[in-house]
């Protein structure tokens, strides 16, 4: 028999470093929400996989677990989609067939083992996607979903490589970017601006991803002074032997394990 395939909601636990990240960003847009109407939001970064669809993915279940809020997350990268992938959905009857063939959007919804978190996936794959990517037909499909919904997360292609984005944008409330730590470059991050929305009026900020690759104790509770409250008593033994293994006592506070620096000069 094969092993049942997991998705991101399986994944998620709200007890994980990366869920409360999730739940500050959230806390974050509803703030903007109380100044302006913020129900659509657009989702890209500058390039390839800097984790768009991961940050729509979790935004949205962190939304509809954390807050009960109502959200839709819409796969509109029709280049490289994900959705169906990330939460193990079928691939077919989502985004290609109500552009190409008028499918309504409602009967394109897909139900997630989230009561309150719905997905439009990608659709059946199409070879020109420039040419299915109608932003007239996606902008009223979002606007007609808020009724339903009080969250729409658009996933979205790049913004440099292709114009989709670009083109989406006026159609949003906002849009978020994501820029991978350590990896997208300042000048790339602020050419995807520049082109999304010059004037600045409708990003909503930035995403920072993968931060444990640019600052690799970021997560480590240690490091703030106190440990992590889920933490079993199994792993807290585990950690103290590494401890006594690499020679240091209980009283040296000289350093985190999982500073860089301190690991070279040994
Ligand atoms: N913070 C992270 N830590 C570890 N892996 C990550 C992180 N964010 C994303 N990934 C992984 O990186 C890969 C790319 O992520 P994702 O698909 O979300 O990027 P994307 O920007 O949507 O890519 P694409 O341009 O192909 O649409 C995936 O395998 C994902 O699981
Ligand atoms: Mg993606």
């Amino acid at each position: 028999m094969r092993p049942k395939r997991l998705s991101v909601i399986d994944n998620f636990r709200l007890d994980a470093p990366f869920a409360t990240e999730f739940r500050r960003l959230l806390h974050k847009l509803q703030q903007n929400k109380s100044e302006t109407e913020l129900k659509s939001v657009m989702i890209t970064s500058a390039m390839l996989s800097e984790g768009k669809s991961t940050v729509c993915a979790y935004l949205g279940i962190t939304a509809a677990v954390h807050k009960g809020i109502k959200t839709l997350i819409i796969d509109c990268d029709l280049r490289r989609p994900t959705m169906h992938k990330l939460f193990v959905l079928g691939r077919k009857h989502g985004m290609t067939e109500i552009l190409r063939e008028g499918f309504s959007p409602r009967d394109a919804v897909k139900k997630t083992s989230v009561d309150k978190l719905d997905v439009i996936t990608c659709g059946e794959y199409y070879q020109e996607p420039t040419e299915l990517f109608d932003v007239e037909a996606i902008g009223t499909l979002v606007d007609d979903m808020k009724f339903y919904y009080d969250l729409i997360l658009v996933d979205a292609a790049p913004a440099l490589p292709v114009s989709d984005p670009m083109l989406l944008a006026p159609k949003m409330d906002g849009t978020l970017l994501v820029v991978k730590a350590g990896a997208t470059q300042k000048e790339i991050a602020l050419r995807a601006l520049d082109i999304i929305d010059p004037l600045r009026q409708k990003v909503l900020g930035v995403v920072l991803n993968n931060m444990d690759n640019a600052l690799p104790y970021y997560h480590d509770y240690r490091y703030y002074g106190y440990e992590y409250r889920t933490k079993s008593t199994q792993q807290k033994i585990a950690e103290r032997a590494r401890d006594r293994r690499r020679g240091r006592g209980k009283n040296d506070k000289s350093g985190s394990r999982t500073d860089p620096t301190r690991s070279h000069q040994q």
